[in-house]
């Protein structure tokens, strides 16, 4: 097993390794004196998982509570998020109480922004079961739900007190998913390291998920030790974000966390390569990468579309929008622009329009 420290302000362990769910209430009997714990997760996910987590927090002494909400980033806002906290209420949660968020994404948001404002905060763990929620999601306390206007718009900082990480449920996920986490890996490679670039082509599905999630979290876990709230360093991963999260909002979130940050790293790298900033080639080594996992590189949406879309982001500053931009594999900056040019350079680098 790897056990990596995130050193925030309350540091924390991440745990990676194959046969952890077993053990999941032993692991978090070391970090909290046993209490009632309220495991949150979507009904497909816990139709896999529940009962063991469950049988493993009985055995370590934990009182349990569940509550399951509809698969989906449409159960992310603010009509779920109201339905959990009264759940919580109804059933007496105090402050020393804990909630363990089992599954992607979805899951850990939601349930890291209901342990972020219960009661002004209560702690919370992660138990991630899907590749984009083990390698991002489900570290460095970045929790929130989406509004009508735009993806996680109303939302905290909040870290979790552990991180329990059992590759081996990565087994059960559809193909599709196991895709759509390798495009946050890809992320990865192209903002620190050529060769996992290189070895996410060669090898796409059949990785080593264990040691490439141990690779990224490593990654991960020094940036958030270094801007714990996105300050200025931590920026950096939102490479391809600005315009994925556009993508995703067009696609009524159809499209998948990981599929729109493929398009949006794609747009924004043949950009970079046409303005000259980034070295030549760069994006056909990218959207090799992305075509070993059969992700997409382009949208059927326009540049105007995109570029209004992309208004909403959390990266905007009154007129100007942070833009993470790859200068080659390995190695990316952040740069603001002005809004008003946005469009300008997703037109640059938008290649052919393309429906799934
Ligand atoms: N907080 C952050 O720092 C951060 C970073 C990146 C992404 N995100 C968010 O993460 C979300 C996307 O996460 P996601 O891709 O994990 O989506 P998800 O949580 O919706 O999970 C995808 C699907 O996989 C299913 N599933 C989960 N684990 C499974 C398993 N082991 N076996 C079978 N099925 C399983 C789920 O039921 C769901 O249908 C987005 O909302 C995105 O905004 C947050």
């Amino acid at each position: 097993m790897q056990s990596i420290e995130v050193k925030t302000e309350r540091p924390y362990k991440v745990k990676i390794g194959r046969e952890l769910i077993p053990r999941i209430g032993e692991l978090s009997a070391e970090i909290h004196s046993p209490c009632t714990v309220l495991i949150i997760s979507d009904k497909n996910t816990a139709g896999f998982y529940m009962k063991e987590v469950l049988e493993s927090f009985e055995r370590s002494k934990f009182s349990i509570l569940q509550y399951l909400f509809e698969p989906g980033e449409n159960s992310k806002n603010m009509k779920e998020l109201t339905n959990l906290l009264d759940f919580m209420a109804q059933n007496a949660m105090g402050r020393s109480d804990m909630i363990a968020a089992l599954g992607g994404g979805v899951t850990g948001d939601l349930a890291g922004f209901a342990a972020a404002i219960f009661q002004r905060g209560i702690a919370y763990i992660q138990i991630p079961t899907t590749i984009l929620a083990a390698v991002d999601s489900s570290v460095g306390g970045k929790t929130a739900v989406n509004l009508p206007a735009g993806k996680n718009l109303a939302g905290a900082f909040w870290q979790p007190e552990l991180v329990v990480c059992d590759c081996h449920t990565f087994r059960t996920l559809a193909r599709e998913e196991l895709s759509a986490g390798a495009a946050e890996c890809v992320k990865y490679a192209m903002l620190r390291s050529p060769e996992l670039l290189f070895s996410l082509t060669e090898s796409g599905l059949n990785s080593d998920w264990e040691d490439i999630i141990g690779q990224c979290v490593s990654y991960k876990a020094q940036i958030v030790s270094r801007d714990e709230y996105e300050q200025g360093l931590r920026m950096i991963l939102n490479f391809g974000h600005t315009i994925g999260h556009a993508v995703e909002r067009l696609s009524g979130y159809r499209i998948r966390h990981g599929e729109g940050i493929a398009v949006g790293m794609s747009i924004i790298t043949r950009a970079a390569e046409k303005k000259g900033i980034c070295e030549s080639g760069t994006s056909q080594k990218l959207e090799a990468a992305l075509k070993a996992f059969n992700l997409p590189t382009s949208s059927c949406y326009s540049a105007e579309q995109l570029a209004d879309a992309a208004l909403y982001d959390k990266k905007r500053r009154g007129d100007k929008i942070t833009l993470v931009l790859p200068i080659k594999v390995g190695n990316c900056l952040s740069k603001d622009i002005y809004i008003q040019d946005l469009g300008e350079w997703i037109e640059l680098g938008m290649g052919d329009r393309l429906c799934r």
